[in-house]
């Protein structure tokens, strides 16, 4: 066991490597306890580091058996080794081979960071610091190098060998039972991008040609009898390589691409130079056992991945303090695709919503951090949604500035300056700042400052000479008072329809706020307008602005933006939750019978007529768009809003009772708009996006009436539970029902359990349903929940499924009041924290927004987070956490 003092790493520390590795030939030997690794590096002094310095690798947790320096055994002196790190105190100051000889045990590796099993299957997960868990190494990214493969391995345990780049020599062992392939990839890359793996596994397969006229094979490989189902994800590969081309100029530069499904796995997926490796939750599709929305995560993560071959793997990182470099602008050319394939204004209206219910809290939070981190303990604690996500706002906001000609053209400067090089924030700005000829270093301030700004909003209107007047104040709370360059997209809405009105600081419908505060004038406006601010959520800010309901319905109406319709849906039905939800909190408990529409008042029979309004309207053109406007903000985010003195219980009691008086007012159009939107009988399934969208309306049909009127939706529910053809239907039902106590539930989720006992993502949709059921009884579901045969420690879908849904998806019960809640997720952390410490600090990070809570939950909360800070041995992803979300 490794006990660690936390170290804390600064940005402004870093320097070159003294050394550096261009040549890395592996041997590596598989069996499970027992895999040999030899690994022969080509050092060389580093011009630009310290002459005559000490060699010092990286290693975690490693067994050396040999090591040798130009074939020549190294005298005992010479060196230093332990299982966290080998130096060589006076290396040659030249060129020199190292042969470094080490055991490890892939089976023992509960931790899923270096070489482990899954499933039987060999895999390997090195970003951001595993490769250092196979051989002795310079682990971090700037130091770049060509490897070459060997894999070994048992040929009835592992008859597929895969490495990264092209395929080599393979054949058997003779007289072994074994078989080796040996694979070269001739592009440099740093360790993180290593991958190998070896199983039992079944493959599908398309050819592709690339713009070049390369011909390249594409195979994604899975569990044995699965084929079919990564049929999905392999079109997915094939239209990413196509629009990567087509919208980025960025064609394959291998023979090979390899795609490989394993069930345990920290993340989504990593970019390994030619291997992709997923969690085969973002692989494995088919009406029986995926969702609509597991279809578009895996076009997402495939896309994502793939992209990275170009922003991360031919342009990669110089330290890991520029992850966003990578990941903040892989995330943005992964929404671009899934917009182009799908409807851009649904899409973003999802990005959004991610966004806030996730990036928003942490940023409002004690784990804040900018998006480019200064100091880190654990890096692995740092891919979060504020480098990934506000990471690509930021490269999204460039655009916007820019325009898309200069966009594209700084695009392409940076991956022709940077090609082979790790890279820094400073060099993907400076490629921008060439080609536009702007200065972007006061843009430069979104990479360094935490929290989210907020714009606050005036106009005023005068009559007599047709201007509109509008101010503009944006702050950021703890800033150093220097402001953001903001883009606000924005135009004026009339009571009839759009206005044609003129600002000469608007070009092509976009104002940049640079300073503190500004005021703009707009001319030939007749009537007061509506302001539509921020139309496509052009920044990542919160907007103040005191509109009232009418202005916003007109919004929802009249506006050209379909973000900002959605938007003024939604901030009216924030208003009502909020309204509710504080009268509600200062009552002081005793009303629980008296939720119904009577007790809605004027606005809230308004905001439903409105909905009604528009769903006849429109319901059946955009029924993906209707269904995201049918939809009312999450508990998180009126939380969010409220910023202090939560009570999750007041917030859910004013969401449900504004759900219950929106599914009364609409319930004569609920049943007829379900029958419309059903598709012909005998139809094929379809993932499209269009399907998608019908039967995303149809079932926000059934949840509200669900909420309506109990019996009606019950017997619906379970109609649909009977008939239903895809996963999509199905658990849109019993999600409904999920929601109505009583034996129907019961009744469903029992059957549901036994017809998917077999299928283990299937069953984790089936763990996240029950742990958010906001009843009290929903603690001890989990706990006879995690006795279920199918349920593992070990399996990290399974502890998201089923932990991770309750700490993130049950406010209630998660902040419960006696604290249960609480106690659960810390058990389960500490737990955890044996096995796969990783895991388990991104458990805890579920407790982020504690001091947000009223004060009898936050000292709760606090109390529990101090008695687990107290216990010895945690690991240091956990003790990292701890000590920031403490701070
Ligand atoms: N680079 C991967 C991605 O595509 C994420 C890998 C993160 N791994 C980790 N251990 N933190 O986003
Ligand atoms: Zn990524």
């Amino acid at each position: 066991m490794r006990t660690e003092t936390p170290q804390t790493i600064r940005l402004e520390d870093y320097r070159p490597s003294d050394h550096l590795i261009d040549r890395v030939d592996l041997d590596i030997r598989l069996a499970p306890h027992d895999t040999r690794v030899s690994a022969t590096l080509a050092v060389r002094p580093n011009p630009a580091g310290v002459p005559g310095a000490p060699l010092v690798l990286d290693g975690d947790e490693l067994t050396l058996l040999g090591l040798a320096l130009d074939g020549q055994a190294l005298p005992a002196d010479a060196f230093a080794a332990s299982p966290g790190g080998l130096t060589l105190h006076a290396p040659p100051q030249r060129p020199f081979t190292l042969t470094v000889e080490t055991q490890i045990d892939p089976t023992a590796n509960t931790k899923l960071m270096g070489l482990y099993r899954s499933g039987g299957v060999y895999c390997t997960q090195c970003e951001a610091d595993g490769f250092r868990r196979i051989t002795y190494f310079l682990d971090r990214p700037d130091v770049l190098s060509v490897y070459t493969t060997r894999i070994e391995a048992d040929r009835e345990e592992a008859p597929v060998l895969l490495g990264n780049g092209d395929p080599g020599e393979a054949g058997a062992v003779p007289g072994t039972g074994r078989h080796f392939a040996v694979w070269h990839d001739p592009h440099p890359k740093p360790a993180y991008l290593f991958a190998l793996v070896g199983g039992r596994l079944d493959r599908v397969s398309a050819p592709f040609t690339t713009m070049e006229g390369r011909a390249v094979t594409v195979a994604v490989y899975v569990e044995p009898g699965k084929g079919p189902r990564a049929d999905y994800a392999l079109d997915a590969v094939l239209r990413s390589m196509r629009w990567d081309e087509a919208a980025f100029g960025r064609p394959y530069d291998l023979a090979v691409f390899n795609v490989v499904a394993v069930s345990d796995f920290n993340m989504g997926a990593m970019e390994n130079k030619g291997l992709n490796i997923f969690n085969d939750k973002y692989v494995l599709a088919d009406p029986e056992t995926a969702t609509d929305t597991d279809y578009a995560n895996i076009e997402a993560v495939i896309a994502h991945e793939y992209f990275h071959n170009w922003s991360g793997n031919r342009v990669t990182c110089r330290d890991w303090f520029q992850l966003c470099l990578k990941e903040g602008l892989t995330v943005f050319r992964d929404q671009e695709f899934s917009s182009d394939m799908r409807s851009r204004a649904v899409h973003r209206i999802g990005e959004v919503r991610t966004l806030r219910a996730r990036q928003f809290p942490e940023d409002a939070g004690p784990l804040a951090h900018p998006v480019r981190p200064r100091a880190y303990a654990e890096i692995n604690n740092f891919y979060t949604a504020t480098v990934y996500e506000k990471g690509a706002e930021i490269v999204r906001m460039i655009r916007t500035l820019l325009g898309p000609a200069a966009f594209r053209a700084g695009m392409d400067r940076y991956f022709s300056e940077n090609d082979g090089r790790a890279a820094t924030v400073e060099d993907f700005l400076s490629a921008f700042a060439a080609e536009s000829g702007r200065d972007l270093s006061a843009f430069a301030r979104w990479y360094e400052r935490p929290g989210t700004p907020r714009v606050s909003a005036a106009g005023s209107h005068d009559a007599q000479t047709g201007r509109y007047t509008l101010s503009l104040r944006q702050s950021l709370p703890g800033g150093d008072g220097a402001p953001l360059v903001i883009p606000v997209a924005l135009g004026l809405v009339g009571a009839a329809g759009p206005l044609e009105a003129t600002c000469e600081r608007v070009r092509d419908g976009v104002f940049v706020l640079e300073a503190a505060s500004d005021t703009i004038t707009f001319a030939g406006v007749a009537e007061p307008p509506v302001p539509s601010l921020f139309r496509g959520f052009s920044a990542p800010v919160r907007l103040e602005m005191d509109l009232g309901d009418a202005e916003r319905l007109t919004l929802l109406r009249h506006d050209t933006d379909p973000f900002n319709r959605w938007q003024a849906a939604q901030s009216v039905a924030m208003r009502l939750i909020l309204d509710r939800a504080t009268a509600r909190a200062q009552e002081a408990e005793g009303a629980e019978g008296a939720e119904g529409a009577e007790e809605a008042g004027p606005a809230a029979a308004a905001y439903a007529a409105a909905l009604g309004a528009f769903l006849d309207a429109e319901a059946l053109a955009d029924p993906a768009f209707a269904a995201l406007v049918l939809g009312l903000p999450g508990e998180g985010d009126v939380a969010n809003e409220m910023g202090r003195d939560v009570d999750p219980d007041a917030i859910h009691r004013a969401r449900q009772a504004l759900r219950r008086h929106l599914g009364r007012s609409l319930r004569g159009r609920l049943d007829p708009l379900r029958a419309a939107l059903a598709p012909a009988a005998g139809a094929p399934f379809s993932p499209d996006a269009a399907s998608a969208g019908r039967r995303a309306l149809a079932n926000a049909a059934l949840d509200l009436l669900g909420i309506a009127d109990p019996e009606a939706g019950t017997q619906a529910a379970e109609a649909q539970l009977a008939a239903a053809t895809n996963m999509t239907d199905r658990l849109a039902a019993l999600s409904v029902l999920a929601q109505i106590p009583g034996p129907a539930r019961e009744r469903a989720l029992e059957a549901f359990g036994e017809r998917y006992a077999d299928e283990p993502l299937v069953l984790d949709k089936w763990f996240a349903l029950q742990a958010t059921i906001p009843e009290a009884g929903t603690l001890e579901r989990i706990a006879r929940l995690r006795r279920h045969p199918a349920f593992a420690m070990t399996n990290p879908n399974r502890v998201r499924a089923l932990i991770g849904s309750f700490g993130l998806g049950n406010p209630t019960q998660f902040a419960r009041a006696d604290g249960a809640g609480f106690a659960l997720l810390a058990e389960t952390v500490e737990a955890l924290d044996r096995v796969n410490p990783q895991i388990a600090a991104k458990l805890l990070t579920t407790f982020g927004s504690w001091r947000m809570l009223e004060p009898a939950r936050s000292s709760r909360a606090g109390e529990i987070l101090s008695r687990m800070q107290a216990r010895p041995g945690l690991s240091r992803d956990v003790t990292d956490i701890l000590a920031r979300t403490l701070a």
